[in-house]
């Protein structure tokens, strides 16, 4: 059976090996959304990994949430992210753009002046997010897309991927978990339409159905991932009852399995976790034919372990390449991660960044 360090291939995508480098927003784009020769810098550093997710990337200015944190929504943005995808082809790895759109998760003050926060229903989340400007704010309160509104944003995933396509991408994810806005319209609480949005559950499935479709349509099947985590509370979706969070994951992932995606990124969940009752990695693997990327939590040997047992395909790590470029090849000789600094996830600037140690 194949083991984390052999080579894979997942539809159109050639993987050296099948360590993976999670999404991880960092929050080192311009205050406008553009990538920066920094995020090129940071990237390119570790191309060893098979393949690197990048973190969430704004499909619209009306989707991005976070401060500093990228936007791909025109032409112009395009030349800020070939710099990212050369660096990463020069050192022989793969690169693929996480299409991220918050929806109800977001603060007017780390948008775009004037820029509304938009969701399937009126229903703010509870929590609190960071701003540069004024310190921690709680979420929007977001206004309702209507229907035809819904139509245009599938129509910016599109858009996006094309850019990404531009842009020397050799592939896009979907973020469909962590409360975000498919997460939003597949949520039985956050989505409360009573359109073909909403509702019954072939009709909350139908967003991010459709989202797929549309960068399938535009870049191909072997070049599209979806990540998920059914019956992940975060963000404000902890109210979702666990049987309708596994109905929902069923219907929506036998919806989508004609499409033949690439790959789908699975986040685990944790028995011990209170009120988890899913087995998120069996459930994929019985709902998808391609292949299975695994997360969270794993070190090397489980990873191992788990790829050569056939729960999945490869893994993803997040936090061990955070000060770690070099992860595969200490995984090769069997050296451990460094320690990472926690206070300069999201801070500007090298430091903890491209300045490690
Ligand atoms: C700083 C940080 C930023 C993250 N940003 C994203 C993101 O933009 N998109 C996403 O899907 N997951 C994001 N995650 C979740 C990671 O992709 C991953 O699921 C998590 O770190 C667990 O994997 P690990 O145990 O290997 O770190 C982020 C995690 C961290 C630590």
């Amino acid at each position: 059976m194949p083991r984390l360090l052999d080579p894979a291939r997942f539809g159109d995508l050639d993987l050296a090996n099948r360590v993976v480098m999670a999404p991880m927003t960092r929050s080192r784009a311009t205050v406008d959304g553009d990538a920066t020769a920094l995020m090129a810098e940071h990237y390119g550093a570790r191309a060893t990994a098979g393949l690197i997710v990048t973190e969430g990337i704004a499909p619209s200015e009306v989707g991005k949430g976070y401060c500093r944190t990228p936007v791909l929504d025109g032409p112009e943005r395009v030349p800020g992210w070939r710099a990212v995808t050369d660096a990463v082809h020069a050192g022989g790895g793969r690169i693929v753009a996480q299409a991220m759109h918050v929806g109800r998760i977001a603060h007017a003050a780390n948008k775009a002046p004037g820029t509304e926060t938009v969701a399937p229903s009126a229903v703010r989340a509870a929590g609190a997010m960071y701003t540069d400007d004024e310190g921690m704010q709680p979420f929007d309160e977001p206004r309702e897309l209507t229907t035809d509104e819904v139509a245009a944003v599938v129509g910016e995933y599109r858009r996006f991927a094309a850019l990404a396509m531009d842009a020397g991408f050799d592939g896009v994810e979907l973020h469909g978990t962590s409360g975000y806005l498919p997460a939003q319209f597949l949520s039985s609480t956050a989505n409360r339409r009573t359109d073909r949005y909403g509702g019954s559950l072939q009709a909350r499935i139908r967003f991010p159905v459709e989202v797929l479709e549309a960068l399938v349509d535009e870049v191909g099947a072997g070049r599209v991932g979806l990540r998920i985590c059914p019956g992940n509370p975060f963000n404000g979706l902890e109210d979702d009852p666990a049987d309708d969070v596994e109905a929902t994951f069923r219907a929506f992932l036998s919806a989508i399995r004609p499409l033949g995606l690439a790959y789908l990124h699975v986040i685990r969940r944790h028995e011990r976790d209170p009120g988890v009752v899913l087995d998120n990695l069996a459930m994929a693997r019985e709902l998808h034919d391609g292949a299975l990327i695994a997360n969270d939590s794993f070190d090397a040997a489980e990873a191992d372990a788990a790829i050569d047992a056939g729960g999945c395909d490869a893994v993803s790590f997040g936090r061990h390449f955070l000060a770690t470029p070099d992860l595969v090849a200490r995984i090769g000789d069997g050296r451990g991660p460094e320690r990472f600094d926690p206070k300069t996830l999201y801070t500007p600037g090298p430091l903890g960044y491209t300045e490690l140690g």
